[in-house]
């Protein structure tokens, strides 16, 4: 992929989405930061060029706080990528939206801790993170899904947990009180680090569990959560594909002006 040409958009599956389509070329990157998870998949698709990259590596070898968040985003910026779509395995935290629900959350609260979660160790470099998700990415893809006749849900706060564990009961109960809709363990500090590049980031949630303390269910199983991925990963790819071809070639969007004024490190 030459950086030089239009912008591309950049994929990241998360739990479950190991591929985008099949076939496609694969590239190694290296990054200042160390590899990323894995080659990145690299194609077009209705003129749009995409990059592939899968977080925990195509054979789920990285956990969520072991995956070199950094050098994944590298990668794909430096392959040209200036928007990315990330659908993830999420817990649900409200009993209406229940396993295969869609959501396209609006805003995330990090519970994380000890996660490097900048580009910048030198100088201040301090983006605007009010609104951590792209608005024109999340329009493309509540419109990718309408035109797949897929209910989606508008908006929701994703919180963003250590893991790798589950979260207790307690702690279930304590997020669904807060008014959060969401629980993850990957969407930050990648949301931010996108920021940092100034790349439009939209998370696409696919519903795989509800979460330990929501309507006295049962605890949260790795393998429900796979199962219920695995379930729903093709009209999940459906909307994905739809809406990384109508996302504009040439992004406009606050995201991509992040860094404008500032004094970046080199
Ligand atoms: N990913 C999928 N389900 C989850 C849950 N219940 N908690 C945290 N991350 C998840």
């Amino acid at each position: 992929m030459n950086p030089t040409h239009d912008p591309a958009v950049g994929v990241i599956g998360g739990t479950g989405f190991y591929a985008l389509l099949d076939g496609i070329e694969q590239v190694t990157v290296d990054t200042p930061y160390g590899p990323p998870s894995g080659p990145v998949g690299v194609t077009t698709l209705d003129g749009r060029r995409v990059a592939f990259l899968a977080r925990h590596g195509g054979d789920h070898r990285f956990p969520p706080h072991r995956i070199n968040y950094r050098a994944n985003l590298w990668a794909l910026r430096s392959l040209g990528v200036r928007q990315i779509i990330a659908p993830s395995a999420v817990g649900s935290l409200r009993p209406e939206l229940g396993p295969g629900c869609l959501v396209v959350p609006d805003q995330l609260v990090d519970r994380t801790t000890g996660r490097t979660r900048s580009f910048y160790d030198d100088g201040a470099v301090h983006v605007s993170f009010a609104d951590p998700f792209c608005p024109v990415g999340r329009d493309a893809v509540l419109r990718a899904a309408a035109r797949h006749q897929q209910d989606i849900t508008d908006g929701g706060v994703t919180v963003v947990v250590d893991g790798p564990s589950f979260s207790t009961r307690a702690e279930s109960r304590w997020y669904a009180a807060q008014g959060w809709t969401l629980v993850n363990m990957t969407a930050q500090p990648e949301t931010v680090l996108a920021r940092e590049l100034a790349l439009c980031y939209t998370s696409v949630a696919l519903v795989t569990d509800l979460d330990a303390g929501i309507d006295r269910t049962e605890a949260v199983s790795q393998h429900d959560v796979f199962a219920v991925f695995a379930a729903n990963i093709e009209r999940l790819r459906a909307v994905v594909l739809t809406a990384v071809a109508a996302l504009p070639a040439q992004p406009a969007c606050d995201c991509q002006a992040a860094l404008a004024g500032m004094s970046v490190p080199a």
